[in-house]
């Protein structure tokens, strides 16, 4: 059994809200050179379009994914592991529950932006279905560098 494959009994997936900033911030400055602002965290979760979801262990948050739906096209904004809780399918768990819940909004395709040098990710999402589909020159800062762009088709 491969690690994304663990069913242990103290992970829970839940929606996050509010009172989990802090958690997720600690988590996201950990893990980005250009981590999301508390405010991009806050106004996503104003709107009505987007699931942001994580993992606790034990009632510790580990990690969380962000994903909004716009018709039938989902979007894959943001995954991060908290670095010593890496490597143990926590990361699988969470991109396959947020497949399943924008697939309940109706989505049809999930798409996302991985660094090219990102390889862990990349091979990650290409184990969950991904397939890389084109490029982004200089998406990205700190360093400047390309996003592949990578789409599920979830039908
Ligand atoms: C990417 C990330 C979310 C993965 O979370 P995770 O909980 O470690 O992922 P999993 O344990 O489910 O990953 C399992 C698989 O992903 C791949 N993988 C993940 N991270 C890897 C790494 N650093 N190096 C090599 N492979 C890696 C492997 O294929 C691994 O397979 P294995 O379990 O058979 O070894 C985590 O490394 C992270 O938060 N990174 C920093 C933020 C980031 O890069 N987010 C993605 C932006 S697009």
């Amino acid at each position: 059994m491969s690690a994304a494959d663990q069913k242990d009994p103290d992970w829970l997936i839940r929606p996050l809200s509010f009172s989990d900033l802090p958690a997720i911030l600690a988590i996201e400055n950990m893990s980005y050179s250009t981590p999301w602002r508390e405010s991009t965290f806050l106004s996503l979760m104003r709107r009505g379009d987007t699931d942001i979801i994580g993992l606790t262990v034990t009632g510790w948050l580990v990690g969380y994914a962000i994903s909004w739906t716009v018709g039938d096209q989902a979007e894959l904004g943001n995954l991060a592991v908290t670095p010593l809780e890496r490597g143990k399918g926590i990361g699988a768990r969470l991109i396959n529950a947020s497949l399943e819940r924008v697939r309940e909004r109706g989505a049809s395709v999930c798409f996302l932006e991985v660094r090219v040098s990102n390889n862990g990710a990349r091979l990650l999402y290409e184990r969950l279905g991904f397939q890389s589909i084109g490029r982004r020159r200089d998406y990205y800062a700190k360093p400047r560098e390309d996003a592949i762009v990578m789409r599920c088709d979830l039908i």
